[in-house]
């Protein structure tokens, strides 16, 4: 059975895209929040990449929840942040014996609603519940303990800057009792070799994933953004151990955004920011975890070492 409850419908949505746009798209340098990628394309989208040779941080957290998933504790109720259409959850929900209830929270009604009918063909037993969201706002409305998991998968932590990290985490450990639990998916650093095509496939997929955002403004804002005029590029911040994705203007436009009343020049070249993807360290995530108030219980990899999954306790 599967029960929906929605904290993001269309005004609220269009509210909020409207204050990130006026705020990214009047700063220097102009950005925009990777959320707003994942509408309905662009969810399907982000799947497609998942499925390209170059994106191993996909592939890397999946073998580790398969190694792993006989590990975890016996936890009555498992909360997905960010689950999408929840494909890797499915090793999660087939090894918890113990597990009740489902709740799984996304920006995404269309990847919720799909992704629910598959788990319940499953897992009939199950308790399905739906949490259209954004987790960076609706964390208050997750349902009571005792005895949660919190999972928060495929290194969507690192496309928060460090401070929203800390605040988010913190976030997090205030829903839970102490004792509950916390499965954090991390990237690892490794050679821009390996990272660099991870975001710039040779098919293009993750260009078009980038653009999506601009097709997302178009489509609720009435904006006018030339999607096909603008590059996709991705680069290693080799200080701040990120990748950054960025959407470079091919040639001069002017950009009118009638919702919001906004129009702005760029020059050939200009970029906006549209994503980071932070890499991790052991000892930067154990530390990062901590100062929320979590304990590091395990630390998991892949054999070659890719990406990490900590499971933690709230202390
Ligand atoms: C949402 C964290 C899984 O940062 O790797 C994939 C999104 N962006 N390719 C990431 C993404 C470009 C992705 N996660």
């Amino acid at each position: 059975m599967t029960t929906t409850d929605v904290y993001l419908d269309d005004a609220y949505i269009e509210r909020s895209l409207r204050a990130d746009v006026v705020a990214g798209l009047t700063a220097d340098p102009k950005w925009l929040p990777p959320k707003w990628f994942y509408d309905a394309r662009g969810s399907e989208l982000f799947e497609l990449i998942t499925e390209l040779p170059e994106y191993y941080p996909y592939r890397a957290e999946r073998s580790i929840l398969s190694a792993r998933a006989g590990s975890l504790p016996p936890v009555r109720t498992l909360i997905e942040l960010g689950s999408g259409y929840s494909t890797k959850t499915r090793l999660l929900l087939d090894a918890l014996g113990t597990l009740e209830t489902y709740v799984a929270m996304d920006i995404s009604a269309s990847a919720l609603a799909a992704a629910a009918t598959q788990i319940e063909a499953g897992h009939p037993a199950l308790r399905v519940h739906n949490v259209v969201g954004d987790f960076g706002r609706h964390l208050g409305h997750l349902p009571d303990g005792p005895d949660r998991m919190v999972v928060f998968l495929g290194g969507t932590i690192g496309n928060l800057e460090p401070a929203e990290r800390a605040k988010f985490l913190a976030a997090i450990r205030e829903v839970l009792h102490p004792g509950e639990h916390l499965l954090l998916g991390t990237d690892l650093v490794k050679s821009p070799r390996v990272l660099v095509p991870a975001y710039d496939d040779a098919r293009g997929v993750t260009a078009d994933f980038n653009r999506n955002v601009l097709r997302v403004i178009n489509g609720s804002l009435g904006a006018d953004f030339d999607v096909d005029g603008f590059s996709h590029q991705a680069l290693w911040d080799d200080r701040n151990e990120w990748i950054e994705m960025r959407l470079r203007a091919r040639w001069p436009m002017r950009v009118t955004i009638p919702a919001v009343d906004l129009v702005f020049e760029l020059g050939t070249g200009e970029e906006i920011r549209t994503e980071i993807s932070a890499k991790f360290r052991r000892e930067g995530a154990e530390k990062e975890l901590a100062e929320a108030g979590f304990s590091l219980d395990q630390w998991w990899t892949d054999p070659e070492g890719r990406f990490g999954l900590s499971l933690a306790s709230a202390v």
